[in-house]
């Protein structure tokens, strides 16, 4: 994994994400060392964050890093009308490994290949957000002792989520059970559908959502994304389509958890945060150890 950018999750193979989940594990236990001492990290914020781009702000501070990077294109040179290009030409003069959220699909692909240094997507629209997939089956594996032949239900904006597309991806390596639950106009994009009709795994697509978590091991929910819808009356007409609350807890299996890669608005009800399923705020605590091992992977430093 050594100076390897990390775009799509398809960029590390199943055995690479493994040993990324093994890392983590060790970073966990030991999440204070000195192994970054003398790297810089830059973090170059498009769109706005807050578990990423601070977890792995954390990630760096704890193992001795130091970061460089902007949380608004509009305090850098971007905003005088500066290309993608000569930005990260730029900023891989200043640093070690590059993270980057950016709002289109392909920038961190783009930058990838005119970096010098590896850049690690933190988003790019509603294509892909690997490191939160690390971080999920880091969390998966963690409730569930394995990632093999679990029932994962994912719920709500499919189509535009770029985590539960970089998940579906990744879980497609373990023998899974799919449910998608979704609005009709925010399924899951065909393109994923044809990458799991070719790997055999098993998917069902349903709109209504409580019944079909009885039988889930994982419900990962999501946010409606307001930011990517074009048409704000359809926004409106699906904002509420599923709220999540602890009565639909009751009937499901004593080993469910309840993942959101947050942020939430409505889709979880409070009610659920203080109840033994709900996973969401340490799944977000996940993602420090894991960021740790990806860095210190591509960094070449473990
Ligand atoms: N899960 C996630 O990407 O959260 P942020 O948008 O806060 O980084």
């Amino acid at each position: 994994m050594k100076n390897k950018s990390l775009v799509s999750i398809n960029d590390f193979t199943k055995e690479e994400c493994l040993r990324i989940l093994d890392l983590a594990e060790k970073f966990e236990a030991n999440p204070v060392q000195d192994i970054l001492k003398g790297k810089v990290v830059a973090t170059l914020f498009f769109e706005p964050s807050t578990r990423t781009r601070l977890s792995f702000e954390s990630a760096v501070c704890k193992l001795g890093g130091k970061i460089i990077g902007f949380t608004d294109a509009s305090s850098s040179s971007v905003s005088k009308g500066e290309s993608l290009n000569d930005t990260i030409r730029t900023v891989a003069n200043y640093s070690d490994v590059i993270v980057m959220r950016h709002p289109i699909e392909g920038s961190a692909r783009y930058a990838s290949e005119v970096s010098k240094v590896p850049v690690i997507n933190a988003g790019d629209g509603a294509n892909q957000h690997p490191t939160q997939t690390l971080l999920d089956l880091y969390s998966i594996k963690k409730t569930q002792g394995k990632l093999e032949n679990l029932n994962i239900c994912l719920v709500g904006d499919l189509k535009y989520g770029r985590t539960v597309h970089s998940l579906a991806m990744a879980l497609s390596d373990f023998n899974p059970s799919f449910n998608f639950v979704s609005p009709k106009f925010l399924q899951m994009p065909k393109e994923y559908k044809m990458y799991l009709d070719n790997k055999g795994v098993k998917y069902d697509e349903h709109e209504e959502m409580k019944d079909n978590i009885k039988n889930a091991d994982i419900v990962y929910v999501t946010r409606i994304q307001r930011e990517r819808f074009s048409d704000p009356i359809e926004y409106e007409r699906v904002k509420n389509a599923y709220i999540l609350r602890k009565k639909h807890l009751e009937g499901t299996k004593p080993n469910m958890k309840v993942m959101h890669p947050l942020p939430r608005v409505n889709e979880i009800h409070p009610d659920v945060d203080d109840t033994t399923q709900a996973y969401y705020f340490t799944q977000a605590l996940n993602g420090v150890y894991t960021r740790q091992a990806i860095l210190a992977a591509i960094l070449g430093l473990v």
